[in-house]
C-alpha cells in the first residue's frame, strides 16, 4: 500500500527525477573525483545534476562526512528526497566477527542475531542505512571462495540462520537497525566447477526444494531488500529473469521490497549474451523487477529520452521508484535524514568493549574441535608451547568483506596466547606460500625447546570471498612442508587452521593429535581461540559444511540421495563393484556435516516421537559424564521417507544447542514443523509425508540413533 507521501512525490517527480532514484552510484561520484568527472561521467553521458538525483549510493560510512554529503545532497535535491547510503555489512562493521560460515558452525541463531545487532549498530551509527547481508546462498564446493558468505550446505540450517541475521539487521528499524538486503537471488552458490562467476544449472525441483528455502526465510522475516545474482538460472541471467523475480519473488514469495542489482550486474546482461546493448539489458532488468541499478549505469540510458517513454516503462519506473520511496521512508529518513547519527554517538559506539565481548563470545562458539587425540586439549597454564606457523603472529584474522576492520587493530594468536600461557614461543617457520631456510630451521629449533606443538596455519583473507576460486583446496605445500618437518621431531602437534572454506585436511589430520578450525575468527578470535585451547571454553562448534578428504569428491554433502547402488559398508561391497564409488578414494568425508568434539563426555539418546498437531516433537535425554559441563548441538534428521521424488539419506529438520553440566543428565524437546515433513513432488507441489517416519539424533550428522513415529496428516 503506498502512503500518501510517497503517492504525493510520485505526483510532483518528474521522470528524470524518477529515473534517478534507480541509479545506485559509488562513493567516489559523491567525491568529485576528477577520475570520475571525465570517466564513467562522460562515457555514460551522466551530469552533476544526475549524481544529485541519483537515489542511493553504495561504499559511504563515517557519521560526519554522510552528514556533510546528505546535507549537500539535500540542497540541491528539489523535492528533499534523501538519499540513501548502503554497503557490504557481512559479519561486523568495526568489530568484526567470525566469517559467517564460522558464525554458522555456532548452530546458535541468537549468536548470529547478536552478531547483526552490534553489526547495525555500529553501521547505522556510521550512516549507514542498507547492508548487502545475509548472503544466504547454499553452497556445496569449497573451490568457489564466497563459501566464507554463506552459512553452509544445509536448507534448514541456512533458513534458521538466515531469519536470524535480518531480524538481527532490521530489528524494528530504530535509527540503531539498519535495513536488510537478502543475496544473491538466485542460486550463486551452485556455480559449475566451483569457477567465480560461472554457470549455475540447476533443475527447478532441486532448485525449489534446497536452494530457495534460505531466501524465503529471509524474505519472511521481512528483509527490505533483495539483490540479484550475477549467475545464469534455467537459462537465463538472474538480473534479467521474470520467472525467478516477478512469479517466483513477488508473485509466491510476496515479496513488496526493493529489488537492487549487482555490481554491474545489468550491463553484464550483454556479455550473458541476452541483450544487445545497454538499453536493452536496462528494458530486461526493469520488466524483471529490478529496482536499482547498481553502477552499470544501464537505467541512466533512459534518461536520454526521459520524454518519449512508453506507457509501459513509466509505469515500471513508477512501480521501481514507488518501492524506493517507501524503503526510505520505511527508514525514517523523509522525518530525519540523518537518523540522529552524530560523532559522538559514533565514537561511543564503534569496537565498544561490549561489541568486542559479543565477538568474542560468538568466536568462541564458532571454533570448531575436529580432533583431539588422548585429549591431549586443553592445554595446561604451565605447559612450554612453540606457536609454529605463518599465522600464528598476524591480524589477517578478519576474513573477507570486512573492509572497515582493522588487523593492524587485531591481536594475533600469539599475543594472546603469550598472555596465557607464559612459556609459549613463537616462529613463523614460512610465509603463506614461501619457505626460507633460515625461517625453518629456527621454527625447527624453537619447537625443539618446547613439549608441545602449535602450527597454525591457514590462508590470507585475500585468497577467501569472492573472486577467490581455487582448483587445489589442500593448504600450500609450503606450509604442509613444514608441519612434516615439524611431525619428524616427535613432540604432539596441535594444528590451528584459519581459512575460510573447507580444505582438505588429509595431511594435516595424519599428522596432528588435535585439530582445532578456527576459521576468520574477527577482532577477538586471537582471545577466543586461546580460551578455547587453555580450556577456559570447552568448543561447541559443530561444521556447516563438509569437509572431503578430497577435492575430487566435491560437491560432497550430507543430506545426498542414495543412488540405486549405495555403498552401505557391508563386507561384500568391497567384492561388489558395480556400487556409487571411487576405485581411488573413500566416499565418506573427512570431516561430516554436523560434526565437532567436545572436552566433555556428551551422549544423546531418543526417549520418544510423538505427533502433536501437525507437528513431531521428540523427547531427546542428553548425559554429560565428564568433570566438566559442555555446551553441544542435538541434531535431528528425517531419514529418508519413500515419496514420489528422491529424497535425502536424511535431512536436518530440527536442533538445538543446549548446556551439559557435568555428571548431569538433561532433557530436552525438538520440535519438527510441520512445513519440514513435507516434500516437492515431479509436478513441483507440495506433498506430505504420511505413515511411519524414521528420525535420526545424535551430536553429528554420522552418529545417530534412530526413533520412529506414525505421522497422519488428516
Ligand atoms: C559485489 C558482490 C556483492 C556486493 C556488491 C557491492 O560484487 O557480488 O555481494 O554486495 O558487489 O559491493
Amino acid at each position: 500500500m503506498t502512503s500518501e507521501r510517497v503517492s504525493k512525490l510520485l505526483q510532483e517527480m518528474t521522470t528524470e527525477e524518477k529515473i534517478g532514484q534507480l541509479l545506485q552510484l559509488s562513493a567516489d561520484f559523491f567525491e568529485g573525483s576528477q577520475a570520475v568527472i571525465t570517466g564513467p561521467m562522460r562515457e555514460h553521458d551522466l551530469t552533476l545534476a544526475t549524481v544529485y538525483t541519483a537515489g542511493s549510493v553504495l561504499g559511504i560510512s563515517g557519521a560526519e562526512r554522510v552528514h556533510q554529503i546528505q546535507a549537500d545532497y539535500l540542497a540541491k535535491s528539489r523535492l528533499k528526497i534523501p538519499l540513501l547510503f548502503m554497503a557490504d555489512i557481512v559479519h561486523g562493521f568495526q568489530t568484526i566477527f567470525p566469517i559467517p560460515l564460522g558464525m554458522a558452525a555456532s548452530f546458535d541463531p541468537e549468536a548470529v542475531k547478536l552478531a547483526s545487532e552490534v553489526a547495525a549498530r555500529e553501521s547505522a551509527v556510521s550512516g549507514l542505512h542498507v547492508t548487502f547481508a545475509p548472503m544466504v546462498d547454499l553452497v556445496r564446493d569449497p573451490r568457489w571462495g564466497r563459501v566464507m558468505e554463506s552459512t553452509g550446505e544445509d536448507p534448514y540450517l541456512n533458513s534458521v540462520l538466515a531469519k536470524a541475521s535480518v531480524d538481527g539487521f532490521q530489528g524494528d528499524l530504530d535509527v540503531e537497525h539498519i535495513a536488510a538486503c537478502v543475496k544473491h537471488f538466485a542460486a550463486y552458490g551452485a556455480p559449475e566447477a566451483g569457477r567465480e562467476y560461472n554457470t549455475v544449472d540447476l533443475s527447478e525441483w532441486r532448485f525449489r526444494e534446497q536452494y530457495l528455502p534460505a531466501y524465503s526465510a529471509a524474505i519472511a522475516a521481512q528483509a527490505k531488500l533483495v539483490m540479484t545474482s550475477f549467475n545464469t538460472l534455467f537459462g537465463v541471467p538472474a538480473t534479467a529473469n521474470q520467472h525467478l523475480f516477478r512469479d517466483i519473488l513477488r508473485d509466491e514469495l510476496a515479496f513488496k521490497g526493493v529489488v537492487i542489482s549487482d555490481w554491474d550486474a545489468i550491463g553484464e546482461l550483454i556479455n550473458h549474451g541476452v541483450a544487445g546493448n545497454l538499453q536493452a539489458a536496462a528494458d530486461q532488468a526493469l520488466a524483471a523487477g529490478v529496482d536499482i541499478d547498481m553502477m552499470s549505469f544501464a537505467y541512466a540510458k533512459y534518461l536520454q529520452k526521459a520524454a518519449n517513454l512508453d506507457e509501459s516503462t513509466r509505469q515500471l519506473i513508477d512501480e521501481s521508484t514507488a518501492r524506493i520511496l517507501e524503503l526510505k521512508e520505511s527508514l525514517g529518513l523523509f522525518t530525519d535524514p540523518y537518523r540522529q547519527v552524530t560523532p559522538e554517538r559514533e565514537q561511543a559506539e564503534l569496537k565498544s568493549v561490549q561489541n568486542l565481548n559479543a565477538a568474542q563470545q560468538v568466536a568462541e562458539e564458532s571454533i570448531v574441535l575436529l580432533k583431539n587425540e588422548r585429549a591431549i586439549l586443553p592445554l595446561a597454564r604451565d605447559q612450554k608451547l612453540a606457536l609454529i606457523g605463518p599465522v600464528a603472529n598476524t591480524g589477517d584474522l578478519l576474513g573477507s568483506w570486512s573492509w572497515q576492520g582493522d588487523q593492524h587493530q587485531t591481536p594475533s594468536i600469539y599475543t594472546a596466547m603469550a598472555e596465557k600461557f607464559p612459556q609459549v614461543s613463537y616462529a613463523s617457520g614460512c610465509a603463506y606460500h614461501q619457505l626460507n631456510h633460515r625461517e625453518f630451521d629456527q621454527a625447527l629449533s624453537t619447537a625443539r625447546q618446547a613439549d608441545k606443538i602449535i602450527a597454525v596455519l591457514g590462508l590470507p583473507s585475500s585468497e577467501s570471498g569472492e573472486a577467490t576460486s581455487m582448483t587445489d583446496i589442500r593448504l600450500p605445500q609450503e606450509q604442509l612442508t613444514l608441519l612434516q618437518a615439524l611431525a619428524k621431531l616427535g613432540k604432539p602437534i596441535i594444528s590451528v587452521v584459519v581459512t575460510g572454506r573447507p580444505l582438505d585436511l588429509t595431511l594435516v589430520d595424519d599428522l596432528s593429535a588435535a585439530v582445532v578450525l578456527a576459521w576468520f575468527p574477527g577482532s577477538r578470535g586471537a582471545a577466543a581461540l586461546t580460551n578455547i585451547l587453555s580450556g577456559a571454553v570447552n568448543p561447541s562448534g559443530k561444521l556447516p559444511m563438509t569437509f572431503p578428504r578430497s577435492v575430487g569428491q566435491v560437491p560432497i554433502y550430507y543430506n545426498q540421495f542414495n543412488t540405486g547402488r549405495p555403498l552401505s559398508h557391508t563386507e561384500n561391497d568391497r567384492e561388489n563393484k558395480y556400487l556409487s564409488k571411487y576405485i581411488d578414494e573413500a566416499n565418506s568425508p573427512l570431516y561430516p556435516f554436523g560434526f565437532g568434539l567436545s572436552y566433555a563426555e556428551i551422549k544423546a539418546q531418543p526417549i520418544s516421537a510423538t505427533q502433536q498437531g501437525r507437528s513431531i516433537q521428540l523427547k531427546v535425554e542428553l548425559e554429560n559424564t565428564a568433570a566438566l559441563a559442555g555446551k553441544t548441538v542435538v541434531q535431528c534428521y528425517l531419514h529418508q521417507p519413500v515419496a514420489t521424488t528422491v529424497q535425502p539419506v536424511q535431512r536436518l529438520v530440527a536442533f538445538s544447542k543446549v548446556l551439559v553440566p557435568s555428571k548431569q543428565k538433561v532433557e530436552l524437546t525438538l520440535t519438527v514443523a510441520p512445513e519440514e515433513l513435507t516434500y516437492l513432488d515431479a509436478a513441483l507441489k507440495r506433498q506430505t509425508f504420511t505413515g511411519e517416519l524414521k528420525f535420526l539424533i545424535g551430536l553429528d550428522s554420522q552418529h545417530t540413533k534412530a526413533i520412529s513415529v506414525a505421522y497422519q496428516n488428516d
